[in-house]
Parts: C-alpha cells; structure tokens; sequence
C-alpha cells in the first residue's frame, strides 16, 4: 500500500509548528524509489536523486540511507549532498552555463560530471587529458515535458551539446585523449509518454560506437507525477520493460555493455510533501468566493509560474458541504493557488493542506514581501521531526549590512 500520512498528523503538525508549514512523509519516499529499484530489478540501472527538487539536508540524509545516488545541479548542491554524507562515487553533477572553475572545483572533489557545452568541454579536455572520464549532455532535438519551461531537449533549448557540434567532441577524443564515459540527456520535466525516454535511448545507441570509452547512458529525468485525480504518470514498469528490450538488443548487436542511469526529482519527492496554510480571509466577489490564506507564490510558486495543478484539501473541516472556492495567497500581486475549486465548507481559521508540493515547493521559494519561509517538518518512522526552523526576521536580514548610526 502507498503510505500516506493521515489528516490528524498533518494537522498536528501544523497546530505544533504553526503555518505555512511545509511536511514531508519519509516513507513515502522510500516507496518511490523502491517502485524504481523493483521495475528495474536485473538492469544495470542507477537513480540519482535530482537534489534540485528539495535539498533539505534530512530529506537527501534519507535518501541516501534508502541507498539512492544524487544528481546535483550546481556546486553547492554537491557540497550538501556531501554535507548529507554522500560519497564522491555516489554524486552526479550536471551543470549549465557554469563557469569552468566550477566544473573544475567539481572534478576536485572527485564526483561525475556531466559538461554541458562545447566551450567548457574543451577547457575540460585540455586541463586533464585523459586523466578523468567525463560526461557530456547532448541536445537530442526532442520536444517533450509539461510545458516549454520545463521542456530542455527541443532544438532551440539552451541545454547540451547540439549534435552538430559532436565532430568537435569526436576531435578532442583523439586529439587531447577526452575519455567520454557518460552520454546524457534530459529532455524535460513531466514526461508522461515512455516512447520519448525510448527515442532518446535509441539516439544515443546510435552515437554509442564513436564514444570508445563509454560505460553509461544517462537518460536524465523527468517522470510524470500524477497531479489530479484520475491523471496518470509514468508508467516505470513499461519504461523498465522497454529500456530492458532495446538496452540488450544494442548489447547483442554491438557487444558494448552499459549501464542507464536516471535523475529521478519528482518522482522521489513531489507526492511525499505538502504545504499546509491557514485560512486568513473569506471574501466574496460577485460569484467567486475567495479563501485568503497565509501563504503564497513566494512559497510554492508552481501554480503561477507553470499553470500546475495542485490538489488542496480542507482538513480541519473535511466533511463539510462542497462548495467553490479560488484559493489565494497573502502576496501583493494576483497569486492564485486554485480557481473555482470544489472544497469542503472553508471557514477562516481553517487549515488547508496543498498536495504533491514536495518537489520544486519550498526549494523555489523565496522571502518576496519579506515573508519569512516556511518551517519544514518530515515524518520519519511515525513521528514527527523538524528539519527546518521557520525563518525569522533576523534571517532576513543576516545577509544585509546594518545601517551606520
Ligand atoms: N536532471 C536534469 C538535468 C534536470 O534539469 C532536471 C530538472 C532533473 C534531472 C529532474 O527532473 P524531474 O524528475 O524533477 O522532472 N521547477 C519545475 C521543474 C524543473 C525541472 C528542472 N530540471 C517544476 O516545478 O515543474
């Protein structure tokens, strides 16, 4: 059974922490990723957990003890799942736009690279000349994701190395001894359909014999969470199954052996969290009746900035008559979470739980209007720990130079 925390926990928690509040359910992580490790049971797969969905110290601490590997996106996101006791070995860092001292501050502290341009993979080439394998992201020329700010793959994308640009990278292998390891990809967030993890599977079979030192096919992530009900997402067994078909059909036909690696964020973390907020204000306009509540775009921007569905539930009254309501937040620009949504009778005071709001949630919020961010709390084991303190306005302004008298 997929674990779930119940309405008296979240509320609990939200009555012992105040809200916004931001909880996560241990359990249901590790349930994820054994989903994966069971479709994919007898394949040479690794997950790397893609840190950038959530970086709370105690979630990637978890995730690591469940025994998951870790994609990071930037430097200080490696230097966490360090901090959160990740070996070398176990970390992915797949960059964009980076500077090369960021790259080379990376292959300092010995984990995978993944180089995304031409320019820094030149750099790369001449400073270590053989001594340390790499990967490289490639530019499939695939449009797939939700929507086009998450769709990376397509053929105007900023991400990767254009295939047109591969006898550059061909050179470098012969002239300046590049041992290329990895071939990557990432072709969007949300992608529903297997056919699209397969036509860049396939792509990258056909470029697999120019790369003589190649161990890995990283095909990225980006599987489909269901957001709605009724909604369905990636089907991983059918992806284990196809990936299975077509890996040992190109190990037959070409006696190389590989393995596949994917950076899994959703898929770990978004169901496993929720945003609990406080309904401050009732309001109604014409035929809209609002529920204010003390959260906003600052704290789970997904809803303005992609148009994403997310669930809400109203828990402390959650047998009361059905009745629209547009849900929005306490900030000073149109910040709307839901629009005419079927909800339990909402009274003020009420507390509302926001699903599936574990990935991309607290990790993109910000302290806009000076709002202070959300504590975070993580159910581990049946009981309840806090991983994060609420900010205060000291935080805020810790950073700042205090005035001159
Ligand atoms: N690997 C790479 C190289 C990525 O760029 C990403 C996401 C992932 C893995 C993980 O993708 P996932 O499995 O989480 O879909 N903030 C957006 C999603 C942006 C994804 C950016 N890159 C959202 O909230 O929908």
């Amino acid at each position: 059974m997929t674990p779930q925390l119940n309405t008296e926990q979240l509320i609990e928690a939200a009555h012992r922490y105040g809200t916004p509040l931001y909880v996560y359910h241990a359990e249901r992580i590790t349930h994820q990723f054994e989903q994966l490790t069971h479709s994919f049971s007898g394949l040479p797969a690794r997950f790397f957990y893609a840190a950038k969905s959530l970086t709370n110290l105690h979630i990637l601490n978890h995730i690591r003890q469940i025994g998951a590997d870790v994609d990071c996106s930037s430097i200080n996101e490696v230097k966490l799942a360090m901090k959160a006791g990740f070996r070398p070995e176990q970390i992915l860092y797949t960059s964009n736009s980076v500077s090369f001292e960021e790259i080379a501050e990376a292959r300092s502290l010995g984990v995978h690279i993944n180089i995304d341009s031409l320019s820094n993979l030149t750099k790369f080439a001449e400073a270590n000349r053989g001594s340390y394998p790499v990967g490289i992201r490639i530019r499939p020329d695939i449009m797939a994701g939700g929507n086009l700010q998450i769709s990376t793959g397509h053929d105007r994308s900023k991400f990767g190395i254009a295939m047109a640009d591969l006898p550059e990278v061909y050179r470098l292998i012969c002239e300046k001894d590049l041992h290329v390891r990895v071939l990557h990809i990432h072709t969007g967030s949300e992608i529903k359909e297997v056919e699209v993890f397969l036509k860049g599977l396939d792509l990258l079979f056909e470029l697999a014999p120019n790369f003589p030192h190649l161990q890995v096919i990283d095909l990225g992530g980006g599987f489909k969470v269901p957001y709605q009900e009724g909604e369905k997402g990636t089907d991983v067994n059918a992806l284990a199954a196809a990936v299975s078909k077509h890996l040992y059909a190109f190990e037959n036909r070409t006696g190389i052996d590989l393995e596949i690696w994917f950076e899994p964020g959703k898929y770990f973390v978004a169901e496993a969290g929720s945003l609990l907020c406080s309904v401050n204000v009732l309001k109604r306009s014409g035929d809209i009746e609002f529920a204010g509540v003390d959260s906003g775009l600052n704290q789970l921007i997904r809803p303005m900035f992609y148009g994403a569905y997310h669930q809400i539930d109203n828990l402390s009254n959650s047998n009361g008559v059905m009745k629209p309501y547009t849900v929005v937040g306490n900030i000073c620009e149109t910040d709307t979470f839901a629009e005419d949504r079927m909800m339990a009778e909402v009274r003020e005071g009420d507390i509302l739980c926001i699903r599936n709001a574990g990935a991309y949630g607290f990790e993109m919020a910000s302290s806009y209007n000076a709002r202070l961010l959300p504590a975070e709390v993580m159910f581990r084991d049946g009981s309840m720990h806090l991983i994060r303190r609420r900010q205060t306005l000291d935080d805020l302004l810790l950073a700042q130079i205090p005035l001159e008298d």
